[in-house]
């Protein structure tokens, strides 16, 4: 099993957009039962919160139901979780930084940048401040393509 948590700051609209859109990749392909797969926040701004209308509009558009948006709530990372992931993957920097700070040391490798499993590393962009939902969707299907694809070349899903 390949456990990943996607992380961002309020845990509403981009690591919620990465954690279905990679839950549906997987699906597609047929190896759904080899992960789990979830995210959170860095901040407690949301906690609780359900996912923003502008991301579950792009996972309607992709055919993802109402019904499984509508279980996700905020919730906040915390530094158990660095245990019970194989990979925690942030959004941007800034994310990475407070991911840092809740696990303190990333002895094993696990904190990772989305954008760092494609030909353009840098930040998801950020639909807080652009309002624009279908270029942090066109970033985050690139970036779980590529997390996806590094997976295959390294083996790990053979295991
Ligand atoms: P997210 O978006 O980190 O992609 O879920 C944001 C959500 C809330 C805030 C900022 C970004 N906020 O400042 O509360």
């Amino acid at each position: 099993m390949i456990k990943i948590l996607f992380v961002c700051l309020g845990n509403i609209c981009r690591s919620p957009m990465a954690e279905f859109v990679l839950r549906d990749m997987v699906r597609e392909r047929g190896i759904a039962d080899k992960f789990h797969i979830e995210s959170a926040a860095t901040s407690t701004e949301e906690i609780g919160n359900p996912v923003h209308y502008g991301t579950r509009q792009k996972l309607l558009e992709r055919g993802i139901s109402k019904e499984e948006i509508s279980f996700k709530t905020a919730r906040q990372m915390r530094r158990e979780d660095y245990n019970k992931f194989d990979y925690l993957i942030g959004m941007d920097e800034m994310n990475a930084r407070n991911m840092m700070r809740i696990v303190r040391s990333d002895s094993e490798n696990k904190v990772h940048l989305l954008l760092d499993y494609t030909d353009r590393p840098g930040a998801i962009a950020d639909p807080w401040y652009t309002g624009n939902f279908e270029h942090t969707y066109r970033d985050v299907c690139e970036g779980c393509e590529g997390f996806l694809r590094e997976l295959e070349k390294s083996g790990k899903l053979q295991q």
